[in-house]
């Protein structure tokens, strides 16, 4: 799907305000985007990030990720979109799942605070592009109004 009628259709199902909606959206991007093999949302509670509405082929172990930790942690950190084109040399990597080739982290910000972020992970080296990270700021842009 291209990103400008993806955005307008995130637009459409946060206009209904479903009580669901961070899981309306992970399920939406994981749908629609074949190279977003597992999409899942965290949100921070004090020093952590707990993991909430994700989908995928399978759960992660890592539920609970303490804010620095990762490639998460980092994202939650310092505030700034992360993209792994390659996880293998990415040392502060934390595994998942052995299918996973890269990865993008972006963090929700709220009133200037990190509140959660979006991660997804790609069997595909090197899925992601500027593209997708201007895709998925606007996207964070929009879920932050609606928490
Ligand atoms: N790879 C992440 C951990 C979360 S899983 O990808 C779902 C990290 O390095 O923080």
């Amino acid at each position: 799907m291209n990103y400008d009628n993806a955005l307008n259709q995130i637009k459409k199902i946060l206009s209904k305000n479903p009580s669901n909606f961070l899981q309306k959206i992970v399920d939406f991007l994981c749908d629609n985007f074949e190279k977003y093999n597992w999409v899942g949302i965290y949100t921070v509670k004090r020093d952590n990030l707990i993991l909430g509405p994700w989908k995928g082929p399978k759960a992660t172990e890592h539920t609970r990720i303490p804010i620095g930790k990762g490639i998460c942690g980092a994202a939650a950190e310092t505030g700034k979109t992360e993209i792994i084109k390659d996880v293998k040399e990415d040392n502060r990597y934390l595994s998942c799942f052995l299918s996973t080739k890269s990865e993008i982290v972006v963090p929700i910000r709220k009133n200037g605070i990190i509140i959660g972020e979006i991660d997804i992970d790609s069997d595909k080296k090197d899925a992601f592009t500027n593209q997708d990270k201007i895709f998925l700021e606007k996207i964070v842009d929009m879920l932050s109004e609606h928490i």
